[in-house]
């Protein structure tokens, strides 16, 4: 057994109890029996076990970057007990074999759950659908371009049409490529400052617009990655509101920063879709209170120091964004009074399974025992040395968070002990 003792749930001190995979009894009952695994869960928070359903892996083809060892040991230190990698491999992640050797990389590294997003169309190249049928059966879990948008409209109804006869989400990058145009940042007055060429929200909405219009017309569901901008979040809110089967994910970047972290030419700020503007900020956290946006995912981009010392207009898009996600989304949120702790839950853990039709931690009588424990009092500077992720970049060094991850725990084992890294 496992046992979690005098640990916070939902306003209620009570013990955890756990054994095998499943959580036995939460209340007042205490066990010490030989062999118990003890934790004191004194001053911690017991929540069910973040699931991420937007991480870049990188393996297999870019293990510099990053590998499914460190990512999923970042995905644990960051309290998630399962994420959802995509395809944006070397070669794509568009056959049977790729998905099944990420699911045998998975096991072996053995630090959360897994699920391998399969790729839409072969080589993520947008001209011929992949053998979605066969990706499903080796263990794909949902359908996705990622990294690129699915430009052409019959393309994407196909896709979306098809995927949905089995029932699995289709996850689009929404961006319009001609109205990018060679933008590196977000159009506006610090893309004008520096003298970049920017980024319109135009190519986002557009996109977005399209998609909803699939979604509509046919009557299929599609989830859309990423969420930047005020006028998505409001196209997605009118969507919602005449019952298109549409929904969406946003980042703590986008809901935490704005497009002054580029000043001084900072490419650590620089991702897919850009840093927007405070106005985008207050809409994508005003779209998270009131249930527009269904999912907080943090894109985990990890790239090279190489990589990213390529100035703005040569280094990759992306932040590694694993192991601050919690703290970023608990302090902005819900310390900054937006929204509750169960909220969160729904948006960090439940809303991501219902949309992946995967089974998540429950913290009650025979629920799947994927628990994160944190100390909501701790307050840390994050410092990107420290991460597990072989991906350094973050345009959150050197700021302090409230929420730290203590304990994550994986299936009624525990995968991550802060206590035991130190
Ligand atoms: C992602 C990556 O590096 O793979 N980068 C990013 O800035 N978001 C690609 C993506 O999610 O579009
Ligand atoms: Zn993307």
């Amino acid at each position: 057994m496992l046992v979690i003792n005098n640990v916070t749930v939902k306003g209620k001190q009570v013990n955890i109890l756990i054994e095998g995979d499943r959580v036995v009894s939460v209340g007042k009952r205490t066990r010490a029996a030989k062999g118990d695994v003890i934790i004191d869960g004194t001053s911690l928070t017991a929540l069910p076990g973040f699931i991420d359903m937007h991480v870049h892996l990188r393996e297999p083809g870019f293990e510099y970057k990053e590998d499914i060892t460190s990512g999923t040991r970042a995905a644990v230190r960051g309290g998630f007990t399962a994420v959802a990698c995509m395809p944006n491999t070397k070669p794509v992640t568009d056959n049977p074999y790729i998905v099944k050797y990420i699911l045998m990389r998975a096991k072996e590294a053995d630090n959360c759950r897994v699920y391998p997003v399969a790729a839409i169309t072969q080589g993520e190249k947008g001209q011929q659908l992949t053998e979605m049928k066969k990706l499903k059966d080796a263990g794909a879990a949902a359908f996705s371009d990622d990294g690129v948008p699915v430009s052409d409209s019959r393309m994407m109804r196909n896709a979306l049409l098809y995927a949905s006869t089995f029932n699995l989400p289709v996850i689009e990058h929404c961006e319009d490529k001609s109205l990018v145009d060679g933008g590196v940042v977000n159009e506006g007055k610090n893309a004008n400052l520096l003298g970049l060429p920017g980024i319109s929200r135009a190519s986002e909405d557009a996109e977005i617009a399209r998609n909803i219009v699939l979604a509509e017309v046919y009557g299929v569901p599609i989830h859309l990655a990423h969420v930047s901008t005020r006028g998505g979040m409001q196209l997605i809110r009118e969507a919602k509101a005449r019952g298109v089967k549409v929904t969406c994910e946003t980042c703590p970047h986008y809901m935490a920063l704005t497009d002054d972290e580029i000043l001084g030419f900072n490419a650590m700020a620089k991702v897919n879709p850009p840093l927007r503007e405070e106005e985008d900020r207050q809409a994508v956290i005003a779209a998270i209170v009131d249930g527009t946006a269904d999912c907080i995912v943090t894109d985990h981009a990890p790239h090279s120091k190489e990589d990213k010392d390529n100035g703005m207009y040569d280094s990759p898009n992306g932040i590694s964004g694993l192991e601050t996600s919690y703290a970023v989304a608990y302090t902005t949120l819900v310390r900054g009074g937006y929204i509750g702790q169960e909220q969160l839950c729904r948006l960090m853990t439940y809303n991501p399974a219902k949309i992946l039709g995967v089974e998540c931690g429950r913290i009650e009588k025979g629920g799947l025992a994927d628990i994160t424990l944190v100390d909501n009092s701790a307050e840390w500077t994050v410092d990107p040395e420290q991460f597990a992720s072989k991906g350094k970049n973050t345009p959150f060094a050197g700021k302090k968070y409230f929420g730290r991850v203590e304990y994550t725990i994986v299936g009624g084992r525990v995968r991550y002990a802060r206590k035991e890294e130190i």
